[in-house]
């Protein structure tokens, strides 16, 4: 096992009505608030209007209007400039992962004289950022336990994953009944964002047993509960036990002491995202069996043989190979029943830009040093596939 340091310091208030507790969570953290939204889906649940009720004696400001994969113009960069110009104590997330992400970057923003991009772009270390509160209204990301976010810079095609520890939310408000709304696209793209997050621990070296276990439970959750969730979108049990199972996705938890993986379909799938600002997890499921097929060898297929015995209960005393394939198949099977587009085409990439892709990946993401390397060809390779 691989030595680790772990650290979170997010609460989570999770359940019904919990966003009674708001008051509470915002008071030691002061009056002048930054609240950042998307198009409005919150004004739509009633959950705007439940924030400027239940926070009627604080001093709002507002950023709307963030986008799916967030840009850095204008939001990151409005919100920033709101943030200096009021002098905000606090950003109050309410949405999904995208305003959140968002929020992230300009909580770090915030509080850097200079321009934001150096601190995503990791030319600059932040010294400080401003504290984030999030209500969440899609399950996912996992951002609201994590300290990363995710941000477009579309006239470089650059989308990057800006972690820092400066950024985990102070509170994340989790109340499942926000995400009865979810589209159906939404809530299969959010389940197949959140099974690739498990995945990208689980597909790597230095496993342990409860590691192993941890990730083949949530990945079953995932899939019981996203299938139900479709069924009924108001099934509460169902949309609490996705939300928790995203929320815990993205944090590390699911692979401490394993050693590092590299991510290697987050880091083709922002390319994705970035070039055709298509949805991250719809990328993400259209990539995971391809790049899975590309990485079948001798070397992967214990690990391919365990994922496909304990999440799809394939039979055991079938050949390595035949358990291996098959684990393959019905990864892609899953995410084609619950309705995802399962061709790059069908999301609006062609041929035309994928050496293009290739090497904007190879250059910026580091897969040569993931589980399975990926070189500029494999990962050209690997979208072919895709088409
Ligand atoms: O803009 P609004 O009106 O809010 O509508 C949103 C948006 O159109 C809508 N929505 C959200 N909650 C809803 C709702 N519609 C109805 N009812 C509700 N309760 O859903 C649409 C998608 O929202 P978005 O926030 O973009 O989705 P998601 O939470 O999946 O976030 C995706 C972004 O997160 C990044 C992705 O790259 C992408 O940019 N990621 C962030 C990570 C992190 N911070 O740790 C990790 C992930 O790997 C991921 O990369
Ligand atoms: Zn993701």
């Amino acid at each position: 096992m691989q030595n680790f340091d772990y650290q979170t310091p997010t609460r989570l208030i999770f359940g019904k009505d919990v966003i009674s507790s708001l008051p509470d969570v915002m008071k030691p953290l002061g009056k002048k608030v930054l609240m950042t939204y998307g198009s409005g889906s919150i004004k739509k649940l009633g959950l705007y209007d439940k924030v400027k009720e239940l926070l009627a004696n604080y001093e709002i400001y507002e950023l709307s209007d963030i986008q799916p994969n967030p840009k850095y113009d204008p939001s990151v960069l409005d919100g920033v400039r709101i943030c200096k110009e009021k002098k905000i104590d606090v950003i109050l997330s309410v949405g999904g992962g995208s305003v959140l992400d968002c929020s992230k970057a300009i909580a770090a923003g915030a509080t850097y004289e200079g321009e934001p991009w150096d601190l995503i772009s990791y030319k600059v270390k932040a010294k400080a950022a401003l504290p984030i509160v999030d209500i969440l209204t899609l399950a996912a990301t996992g951002s609201e336990y994590d300290c990363g976010g995710v941000i477009s810079r579309t006239e470089t095609n650059d989308k990057i994953g800006y972690v820092d520890s400066l950024l985990f939310p102070v509170c994340s408000i989790l109340d499942p009944v926000y995400t009865f709304t979810v589209s159906k696209k939404q809530t299969a793209a959010g389940c197949a964002d959140a099974m690739n997050h498990i995945m990208e621990q689980y597909f790597t070296e230095d496993t342990t047993l409860l590691n192993d276990g941890f990730c083949e439970a949530g990945l079953k959750s995932l899939m019981v509960n996203a299938k139900k969730c479709l069924e009924n979108p108001e099934d509460y049990t169902a949309r609490a036990e996705m939300m928790q199972a995203c929320t815990y996705g993205c944090n590390g938890i699911y692979a401490l002491g394993n050693s590092a993986s590299g991510w290697p379909c987050h880091g083709m799938e922002h390319a994705l995202s970035a070039y055709y600002d298509i949805t991250h997890g719809e990328g993400l499921a259209i990539l995971t069996p391809r790049w899975m097929k590309h990485i079948l060898s001798d070397r992967t297929l214990e690990r391919f043989v365990k994922y496909g015995v304990n999440v799809f209960g394939i039979d055991s005393s079938f050949e390595p190979y035949e358990i291996a394939e098959k684990a393959i198949e019905e990864t892609y099977h899953f995410f084609e029943s619950i309705g995802i587009p399962m061709h790059l085409k069908d999301v609006g990439i062609d041929e035309s830009r994928l050496s293009e892709m290739a090497h904007h990946i190879a250059v910026n993401e580091g897969l040569e040093s993931a589980y399975v390397p990926l070189s500029e060809q494999d990962i050209l390779d690997i979208l072919k596939a895709s088409l």
